[in-house]
């Protein structure tokens, strides 16, 4: 065992045990684990015997085979999001998730919906084409993501209309790791009658997350991110009562139209079934580590990074450091240094691949360890920054 059940935080981790059962890291250095980061290696191995399983028999070992767990699995997603299984569809990505929850809502003419300019940007993009072809309006919530929870939530209180129909909110704002308070502004939603979407991609499986507690009508999220699921694998929860008034992005092939289904299995087209026969052995691997030990270990992992950059001239820190929230994600600049050479630098000179980002005014170096990283890994990348700095 490599550690505890889910809620349990006074096991041990045997994290060097942890490191051992992911592929091996190379050429670089890779601190871009919140783009997708590496299964583990037992759930690379479930994809490959199943792709050779299909090859055998296609038609019937993966729609009648490998598909015939599909109800299994998500009552195993259902327990770790703690949502229904019957509220549950598989899909590729959060992208694709989100795109059925903006597209599928129904909307008129001059309803208006709410997102922040720090949301993911093909979410945005798609309310855009919303308000471009059907007229809806989009109303841009501005608040500095240092900024305190109770002045974010102050900021959509008040961008709030009477016909204000949806409100799309990010859990983990990818650009910095800032987490905002979600549960008190889909609350706050409620109150007024408005749909919520939750794009938790960057949070789910990194920190504790329940979708019942949430109350959110669409949660949204990657698997291939913090479970550790094989790329391509995305998990969409649409709320019971939205499941009929919501429009499937694909047109489906059964007429199921009042169920979940009509968002994932056949409605989606052929898909890779290997790929999901991956999920439940991340689910397994995952849940023998614990949520809880998984975002204390990635919250240690950034803490211990700043702590030893800290006196790296001009370091500035875009991500609050004075939450329990913190995880994996975070943002640096260098006063003076240009993020993008320093990125090439890095990557270059030293073999380490942190990530550039920039919205706004707001631009740096995104640092995202994983589980299988360790206090090593980040002492070669400080000790590649402070060399890099210094000949900028
Ligand atoms: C907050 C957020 N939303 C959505 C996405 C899109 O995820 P995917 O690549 O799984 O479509 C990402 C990817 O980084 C993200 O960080």
């Amino acid at each position: 065992m490599l550690g505890s059940t889910p809620c349990e935080t006074s096991v041990e981790v045997d994290w060097t045990r942890v490191r051992e059962s992911y592929p091996a890291q190379h050429p670089l250095l890779n601190l871009n684990n919140a783009a997708v980061s590496p299964p583990p290696l037992v759930v690379e191995q479930a994809v490959i015997d199943a792709f050779r399983f299909i090859g055998k028999n296609p038609d019937v070992n993966m729609w009648s085979g490998l598909d015939a767990r599909l109800p299994d699995l998500k009552r195993q997603l259902a327990t770790l999001a703690d949502c229904s299984a019957d509220e549950i569809a598989l899909n590729r990505n959060a992208s694709e998730g989100l795109s059925v929850a903006i597209f599928g809502i129904p909307l008129s003419a001059g309803d208006r919906v709410l997102v922040s300019p720090w949301d993911y940007p093909s979410a945005l993009q798609g309310w855009q084409q919303r308000e471009t072809r059907e007229g809806i309006v989009v109303d841009t919530v501005t608040f500095d993501l240092l900024a305190s929870d109770d002045e974010i939530v102050a900021a959509y209180s008040s961008a709030i209309r009477p016909v204000t129909r949806v409100m799309h909110l990010t859990h983990m704002i990818h650009w910095t790791g800032r987490v905002l308070p979600v549960a008190r502004l889909i609350a706050l939603a409620r109150q007024h009658g408005i749909a919520t979407i939750v794009d938790a991609a960057q949070s789910f499986a990194q920190l504790p997350i329940s979708v019942r507690l949430l109350g959110c009508d669409f949660f949204v999220t990657s698997l291939h991110k913090w479970l550790g699921a094989p790329v391509g694998n995305g998990m969409l929860v649409v709320n019971r009562e939205c499941i009929n008034g919501t429009w499937p992005l694909l047109a489906p092939f059964d007429a199921t139209l009042d169920t979940i289904d009509k968002f994932d299995h056949w409605n989606l087209g052929t898909y890779n079934s290997a790929l999901q026969a991956g999920i439940e052995p991340a689910i397994r691997f995952h849940q023998s580590i614990g949520v809880t030990n998984i975002h204390a270990r990635l919250s240690a992992l950034t803490r211990y990074w700043i702590a030893r950059a800290a006196d790296i001239d001009g370091l500035r820190i875009h991500t609050p450091l004075d939450t329990d929230a913190l995880g994996a994600v975070s943002l640096f600049s260098i006063d003076g240094v240009d993020a993008v050479a320093l990125e090439a630098t890095l990557r270059q000179s030293f073999s380490v691949h942190v990530k550039y980002r920039r919205v706004g005014q707001l631009e740096g170096l995104r640092v995202s360890p994983h589980i299988y990283m360790n206090e090593a890994d980040l002492d070669v990348f400080v000790d590649a920054l402070r060399a890099a700095v210094k000949d900028a």
